[in-house]
């Protein structure tokens, strides 16, 4: 059985992977601060209560365990924060990355799987987005998923390991099996910002509505995050042939807008979401849509929840049984 190291496995997406890769016989071990991940998202397998920032406790839990593969989650992903306060980001997502390569040099572990994003392409200049499309971060956040690809990739040419790079568009949705979910404190994503103002009878804003798009908000392509995590499985598996190392866009190339999630989601719990006409966000781009062709072709990636009516039924059954999150 292999051992596969995830850091930021408490979080949203990492805990969604760990609950694949055990259905699939790997034994994942979770590093995590708790920063914004949850304990209770972890069931059936060993935690390591640490910070990226901690190689003596990093070290310690390479040597416990034998570690087969790293699966990297952990990193801070709030693009306004990251225009505020780029440091944090720079330290945390690209310093501390490259300390836990250090320990992956030490411990020659030869299997990397990262956590990418939409964030590396800034404003595209055509839709769908393909990989080979420039990368022109227009913040921090982006800038460091960016830069941490491409020491990946100088790491990688240098024959020391394998690497899958992940971009992801935007994750959504939740466990279908309803163990599992979406969890941030404070949220800003918009699915279950509009599902909590539907619980909760709230409003929610819409961010900007004379976009260049057929309704004027914008446009987006979520993926259910059950998808997301059969990918890192695939992504895995794919690193065990020699000498390969790849980047992926993961979306399902279907672009809706922020009106079409809110219809969506009033069609899905019966309920009405009063929607606020607000100021545009600095920073988002009109239109993001993923092609995702090189991993179907590639890795044999079939997504099983592509519609976006069925990834916020998955959302919402959660959200409906955790009305304030893991704390439920
Ligand atoms: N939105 C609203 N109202 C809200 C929240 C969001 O109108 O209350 C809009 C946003 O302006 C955007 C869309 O809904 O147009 C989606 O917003 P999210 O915050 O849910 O997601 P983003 O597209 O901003 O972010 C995603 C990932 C980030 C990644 C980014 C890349 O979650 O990690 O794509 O651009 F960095």
């Amino acid at each position: 059985m292999s051992t596969i190291l995830v850091t930021g496995g408490a979080g949203y997406i990492g805990s969604h992977v760990v609950k694949e890769l055990l259905r699939q016989r790997y034994q994942p071990v979770i590093y995590d601060n708790l920063q914004t991940g949850h304990r209770q998202a972890i069931k059936n397998a060993p935690f390591v209560w640490g910070d990226l920032s901690d190689s003596k406790n990093l070290k310690e839990t390479f040597q416990t365990y034998s570690i087969d593969a790293v699966m990297h989650f952990a990193a801070d992903c709030l693009v306004g924060e990251s225009v505020q306060n780029p440091l944090k980001y720079f330290n945390n997502n690209v310093k501390n990355g490259i300390k836990l390569i250090e320990i992956i040099e030490e411990y020659q572990i030869k299997k990397f799987v990262f956590s990418s994003s939409a964030a590396v392409y800034g404003e595209p200049q055509k839709v769908p987005i393909t990989e080979d499309h420039s990368c022109c971060p227009t913040n921090p956040y982006g800038e460091t998923k960016w830069i941490f690809e491409r020491v990946l990739q100088a790491y990688h040419q240098a024959g020391l390991f394998n690497f899958i790079s992940l971009r992801y568009f935007n994750a959504a949705g939740a466990d279908p099996e309803g163990d599992l979910g979406e969890d941030h404190s404070p949220e800003s994503h918009l699915i279950p910002l509009v599902i909590k103002a539907a619980l909760e009878g709230t409003s929610v804003p819409v961010f900007g509505t004379d976009y260049n798009t057929p309704d004027g908000t914008c446009i987006r392509d979520y993926i259910h995050v059950t998808d997301l995590a059969q990918a890192h499985i695939l992504a895995l598996e794919k690193l065990g042939q020699k000498n390969f190392s790849g980047i992926y866009n993961m979306g399902n190339g279907n672009g809706y807008s922020v009106r079409e999630v809110i219809e969506t989601v009033e069609k899905v719990t019966g309920r009405k979401v009063k929607a606020i006409e607000s100021p545009r966000r600095s920073g988002d781009p009109a239109r993001l849509v993923a092609s995702s062709e090189k991993i179907k072709k590639e890795l044999g990636w079939i997504p099983r929840y592509p519609d976006l009516k069925t990834i916020i039924e998955t959302a919402w059954k959660w959200h409906r049984n955790h009305p304030r999150g893991y704390d439920d």
